[in-house]
């Protein structure tokens, strides 16, 4: 083996970046406890000290750091955001996996990992881009929506798509329902895809 193969990784390094309930982080943090993804989830940011992505990554004994406040809602502030790329690095983090981060990624962050952010957004994009995507889906009357995890760039929910699944849209769904069966979806597909990124 070349010495450039010896240092192939076989498991994933991943930081996590969310805002949120913290579902998608606990079905990834399942498919590794359970062997079906060799990966490692070295650091979990939040932008919310209150969120139940912190009780998550708390009862899985996964590093946790909270960003500082920042003075914008939907982005960090460039100083923030490269602190939070440095502490990424130092932990040696190889993917960067939004689940539900609820802020813009800028600059620092895309500069730090080039093509190596993704995100799950609950819709297949490019339908239904920005907020409440399960919202926009009920509103346009569709019959089947779903989830898509993406690489992340500079644009609103417009990567490069690495995986898609398909929801139905039953008569007399509401936003819950229909949120809900999506986040099913997601903790199938995020997995998937991150094993998908393994060496082969
Ligand atoms: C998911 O629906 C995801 O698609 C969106 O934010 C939500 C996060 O949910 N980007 P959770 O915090 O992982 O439960």
């Amino acid at each position: 083996m070349s010495a450039q193969g010896a240092c192939v990784r076989r498991s994933l390094r991943l930081g996590v970046l969310g805002s949120g309930r913290g579902s998608n982080l606990d079905a990834i943090a399942r498919a590794i406890a359970s062997g079906h993804l060799a990966a490692e989830v070295a650091l979990v940011f939040s932008d919310a000290a209150e969120a139940g992505i912190c009780e998550v990554a708390r009862r899985w004994a996964i590093p946790l750091e909270v960003m500082p406040p920042s003075a914008y809602r939907t982005r960090l502030e460039e100083s923030v955001e490269e602190q939070v790329a440095g502490r990424l690095r130092a932990a040696h983090v190889d993917w960067v996996v939004l689940a539900g981060y609820m802020r813009v990624v800028k600059r620092p962050l895309l500069d730090a990992f080039p093509g190596r952010i993704l995100n799950i957004h609950p819709s297949l994009l490019p339908r239904f881009p920005g907020k409440e995507a399960w919202k926009q889906a009920l509103s346009a009357g569709v019959s089947i929506t779903g989830c898509t995890v993406h690489r992340v760039d500079a644009g609103l929910d417009t990567g490069p798509v690495l995986g898609q699944r398909e929801v139905p849209v039953f008569p007399g769904d509401t936003p819950e329902s229909l949120h809900a069966r999506i986040q099913e979806a997601e903790h199938v597909l995020y997995p998937e895809v991150l094993r998908g990124l393994l060496p082969v």
